[in-house]
């Protein structure tokens, strides 16, 4: 589903990624550590095609990305990715139904059962009763679940996560848990980065960004 093959980056005179090979199949759950600085988030950009690579070769669902168009990116993103950022990225002026339904209004479900999903994929992350409040209304834990049930919802084929429960309490942490850990478990592929070492007992494979390269 994801492979990477001798992948560099750079910023200037700083080599970020350098080399670095992965390969995550369907239903792997691939779990990334690191300290801070080393380059994991550009790592998940990079990989999730939100972010360009000096060399190497990257390929998404067996699409070779360097030679996909933007239109064809941006669709296989739409249809088979999901993202869960750091920084929660909802939209304010929606509500938490309209921002976890919106990337199934993208990919024309219709608003009937686009609705009832995106409630059953809140009512998944604990927030069956916040259906109807703006993020501003939310605490920072509840817009990171508001994130992973939008995340969630479309049920990707790929899922990218950026410290998902970095801002959570136990509990919360272990409903976002559920719900990635089904969506692996219905075959997809997951690259998770966290600080948490409690989570390491779930993932099928993991690895420490050093040097530009997982070791
Ligand atoms: N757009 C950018 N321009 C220049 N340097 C960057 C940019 N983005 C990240 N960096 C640098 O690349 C390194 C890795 O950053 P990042 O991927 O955010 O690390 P991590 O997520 O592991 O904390 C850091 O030293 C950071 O300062
Ligand atoms: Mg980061």
């Amino acid at each position: 589903m994801i492979r990477a093959e001798k992948i560099c980056k750079s910023y200037g005179d700083l080599n970020v990624l350098d080399n670095l090979d992965l390969h995550v199949k369907s239903g792997q759950f691939c779990i990334i550590t690191g300290p801070s600085g080393t380059g994991k988030s550009t790592l998940l950009n990079v990989l999730s095609g939100l972010d360009t690579f000096d060399a190497g070769r990257l390929y998404l669902m067996d699409k070779e990305i360097k030679n996909i168009s933007h239109k064809e990116m941006s669709l296989l993103r739409r249809k088979h990715m999901g993202f869960i950022f750091q920084s929660y990225n909802l939209i304010s002026s929606k509500n938490s139904m309209e921002n976890v339904a919106l990337p199934l209004k993208y990919n024309r479900v219709k608003y009937f059962h686009r609705r009832s999903a995106a409630i059953n994929a809140l009512e998944k992350m604990g927030l069956g009763d916040k259906l109807y409040h703006y993020p501003h209304q939310l605490s920072g834990g509840q817009q990171q679940r508001v994130a992973v049930a939008r995340a969630l919802v479309t049920r990707p084929r790929i899922l990218f996560c950026d410290e998902p429960t970095g801002n959570l309490d136990k509990e919360s942490a272990e409903m976002v848990m559920k719900g990635i850990l089904s969506l692996r478990d219905g075959g997809s592929a997951i690259v998770m980065i966290t600080h948490d070492n409690s989570l390491l007992k779930y993932a099928d494979c993991n690895y420490m960004l050093k040097d530009g390269r997982l070791q």
